[in-house]
């Protein structure tokens, strides 16, 4: 079947309409505008560039990324050739901004759903290959507390094929106002997340890389980990 681009008009409008959405608030993540990236508070090449070489190795078809932002871990995904790339997060300016690069980019493979991620999410997502977890767990720990994140760790293991990347904030952070409210990781928070990992359903955890804290108060861990 013949694929049929947006008229070129409204597409200049929508481009126009973006760019104002774009400048609205603090984008998380680089975002693909008009081939270039821009934008981001995090340091996302350097975690996705220790991503990237595992999914590889791990040849995954398909990728969940959950607390996705603006969906950069997707586009990239998308673009490297797996096949199903799916982005999830409840904010509506990100998904916004997720919707956007599809169409303005003619992103193939790449998908996204507005949705909170919690149990009722996790229970009724199908297996991925590929899980991306990434700085979002601890947001719902100092909420709702580490047994009720065991247990959707739990969950995700059973939904991961393959692997999952994990990175979560840390009670270390003394800058943010959520770390007093996390549960205290001792001397070595990856440590204690390595192991909290290992007693939630997965079998196996390597850090693969360190990024900087969105404070850039501490490096934290971005771990493979393996059903
Ligand atoms: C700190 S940012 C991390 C973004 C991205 N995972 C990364 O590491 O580059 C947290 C993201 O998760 C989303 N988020 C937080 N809690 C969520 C929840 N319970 N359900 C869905 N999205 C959530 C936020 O809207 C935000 O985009």
């Amino acid at each position: 079947m013949k694929r049929k681009p947006v008229k070129p008009l409204l597409r200049m409008l929508f481009s126009a309409l973006n760019a104002a959405h774009l400048r609205s608030y603090e984008t998380y993540q680089p975002v693909l505008v008009a081939g270039r990236r821009t934008g981001g508070t995090r340091s996302c090449e350097i975690r996705w560039e220790a991503i990237e070489k595992v999914l590889r190795a791990s040849e995954a078809n398909s990728l969940v990324d959950l607390g996705c932002s603006e969906g950069y871990y997707v586009v990239k995904a998308a673009q490297q050739g797996l096949s199903f790339c799916l982005g999830v997060d409840f904010d509506q300016r990100r998904i916004f901004t997720c919707y956007n690069q599809v169409v303005l980019n003619d992103l193939q493979n790449a998908g996204f759903l507005m949705s909170a991620v919690d149990r009722k999410l996790l229970e009724f997502m199908p297996a991925f290959d590929a899980v991306i977890f990434l700085s979002v767990l601890h947001h719902i720990m100092y909420q709702h507390g580490v047994e009720h994140c065991r247990s959707l760790l739990g969950l995700l293991a059973a939904k991961t094929n393959k692997v999952m990347f994990f990175e979560m904030g840390q009670s270390d952070e003394h800058k943010e106002s959520w770390a007093k409210d996390m549960p205290d990781m001792g001397s070595d928070p990856h440590a204690w997340i390595e192991e909290f990992l290992l007693s939630s359903g997965f079998s196996r955890a390597e850090k693969i890389t360190l990024a900087s804290s969105y404070a850039g108060e501490v490096d934290r861990a971005v771990f493979a980990v393996y059903p």
